[in-house]
């Protein structure tokens, strides 16, 4: 090949410092994630890294980092459900973002499609069906096809903006 067509990498310019905070100016939602782990244990985290892709087929994804011990029970999971949390449930994102804890312990839940565990109280539920995974550099990309979805008009969601939850 013509080595005068292999430009170099351009040189960084920024710290993973400034790309948090570049990216905290992207004010989200939050959600959990949940799913019937492999050994039949319920399973989820809180993310921000849901977002739409597709109305016709309905489609949507989320991000996983590669470290997370739940990586291999997430890919085997036939199915993940998608919380939108309203403002009141800040507790509840802070435990499902919380290490070394039974997240699921104190916790009314019902199995929903698959398994996945569904939690009440939400300000929106998508039941998905997995679709593809992808990999995203540190992360796993999931997208996923709604199966189901319902949604409440009267619990307004909580959000997620430079690093800190909003205060309603
Ligand atoms: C607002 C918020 C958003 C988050 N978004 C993500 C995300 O999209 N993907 C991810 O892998 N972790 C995300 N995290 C971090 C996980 O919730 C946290 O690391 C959790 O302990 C991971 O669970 P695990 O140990 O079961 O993998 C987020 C945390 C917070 C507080």
């Amino acid at each position: 090949m013509d080595a005068s067509l292999i430009s170099p990498p351009p040189p960084v310019t920024f710290t993973t410092k400034d790309l948090r905070a570049a990216l905290g100016q992207f004010a989200t939602g939050v959600a959990i994630v949940t799913a019937r782990g492999e050994d039949g244990h319920p399973i989820g985290l809180t993310i921000n890294s849901f977002a739409s892709v597709s109305l016709d087929p309905p489609l949507v994804l989320w991000s996983l980092d590669n470290r997370s011990g739940n990586l291999a029970a997430f890919n085997a999971a036939s199915h993940h459900a998608i919380h939108i949390l309203g403002t009141a449930q800040r507790p509840l994102a802070e435990l499902f973002a919380t290490r070394g804890v039974d997240r699921f312990a104190d916790l009314a839940w019902q199995p929903g499609l698959g398994g996945a565990p569904l939690l009440a109280g939400c300000a929106a539920v998508f039941e998905c069906r997995q679709h593809t995974r992808h990999p995203g550099g540190d992360h796993l990309l999931y997208l996923l096809e709604v199966l189901h979805c319902h949604s409440r008009k009267d619990l307004p969601p909580l959000i997620f903006h430079g690093g800190r939850f909003v205060a309603p």
